[in-house]
């Protein structure tokens, strides 16, 4: 039988809860499709400080590099930044230190609004047309992120400089370009290219590195856009859209507002992946919206990004497809059958019952 080996490192604030409902739907799966998970939990976030010191303990960090793939829940309380220095927070000290360790470019988000939930769009119908779906392929090894110099300087005169730099390279640029492209020629073969070519050297690369590459798809559409622009157009017509190719911080940004048009940040999955190797690609999947302090452990988080998430792990990491798309599918039930966690709940919706994480969680593993 095949036998996978994942390491589940749920984090912070809602993580927990929601990694719990994304296991319970993964072990439906397993049932039904007869593959084996070996599922290993590990502390990471302010639960690893809490553990063992440390944001990603050693022990988390030797599980990652065992295992095939990575099911990651969320970290960072803000609350408690200030009691340690940030190089040692959450964001930094593990998410961003386990992308970069595992060499993970390339960041899938994929944002597709369901029929039954076009009232949760905070767009008028009409704007929504016959319906969004977008995947946002965000680069994410690069950029702001991790250009150095990154610093806050003292000035004489008692002020302060923050310096981030902006940095890529062509190798960079390409190897997002290509996992884009590729993305591309699987849907409706439209690109849109997001840059600041008017203003940064970056864009000015970012562009025309993007149209050579675009020269190996001549199958695909290309379009570049100011990133000012896609935010505006994003809103306007967001039917435009089909794949958006984005540089680091500009797709952080830009997969949270088109997660919103999705219906919910709490419906945004994703996948982080490196240069693929063999028939297993390690993977890492984590659902884009945060730790939501103010709702965790209230069984009131929506699952379906972590669950929708795993389904990611399932296609791209293992190659089980059919798997992947039956949890696809039970998700599309379980809201079809009016099953709302309050982000996605309109009182004045018939047939729609407001229900917690378990509930939503049992739902879709009910419906696979
Ligand atoms: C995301 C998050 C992270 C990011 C934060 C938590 C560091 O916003 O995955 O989009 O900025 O990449
Ligand atoms: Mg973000």
């Amino acid at each position: 039988m095949n036998t996978f080996k994942i390491a589940a490192l749920a984090g912070d604030g809602i993580g927990p809860e929601v990694m719990r409902e994304a296991i319970k739907v993964l072990r439906a799966t397993e049932k039904k499709f007869g593959f084996k998970l070996e599922i290993t939990e590990a502390p990471v976030g302010w639960a690893g400080i809490d553990s063992d010191g440390k944001a990603l303990p050693e022990k988390t960090l030797a599980l990652c590099k065992q295992s095939d793939s990575i099911l990651f829940g969320s970290v960072g309380l803000p609350d408690r930044d200030a009691t340690i220095p940030k190089e040692e927070r959450p964001e930094r000290a593990a998410l961003l230190r386990i992308r970069k360790e595992f060499s993970l470019f390339a960041n899938l988000r994929p944002v597709k609004l369901p029929k039954a939930l076009a009232h949760a769009c905070p767009l008028a119908k009409e704007r929504q047309g016959d319906g969004i779906d977008i995947l946002v392929v965000r680069e994410l090894t690069g950029g702001m992120y991790f250009g150095q110099p990154k610093k806050t300087e003292n000035l004489p005169d008692g002020n302060f400089r923050a310096i981030d730099t902006m940095v890529y390279t062509t190798p960079e640029i390409e190897r997002i370009a290509h996992v884009a492209f590729k993305a591309a020629r699987l849907r409706r073969k439209k690109l849109t290219s997001i840059d600041k070519a008017n203003v940064l050297e970056n864009g000015i690369l970012w562009r025309e590195v993007v149209t050579r590459v675009g020269k190996h798809y001549s199958d695909v559409t290309l379009e570049h856009q100011f990133v000012d622009n896609a935010a505006m157009q994003l809103v306007l017509r967001p039917t435009q859209f089909d794949v958006m190719l984005c540089e680091n911080m500009f797709g952080d940004i830009l997969s949270d507002e088109a997660a919103a048009l999705g219906g919910s940040l709490g419906m945004l999955p994703s996948a982080s992946l490196g240069a693929s190797s063999g028939e297993k690609i390690f993977g890492f999947y984590e659902p884009a919206g945060g730790t939501a302090p103010d709702i965790a452990g209230k069984n009131l988080a929506n699952p379906i990004a972590q669950i929708l998430s795993a389904a990611l792990m399932l296609r791209h990491s293992f190659g089980l497809n059919e798997a992947a798309a039956a949890i696809e599918i039970a998700v599309g039930k379980a809201i079809d059958s009016g099953n709302r966690t309050g982000d996605i709940f309109n009182p004045n919706e018939s047939g729609a019952q407001k229900i917690g994480t378990r509930e939503m969680g049992d739902a879709i593993a009910a419906a696979i």
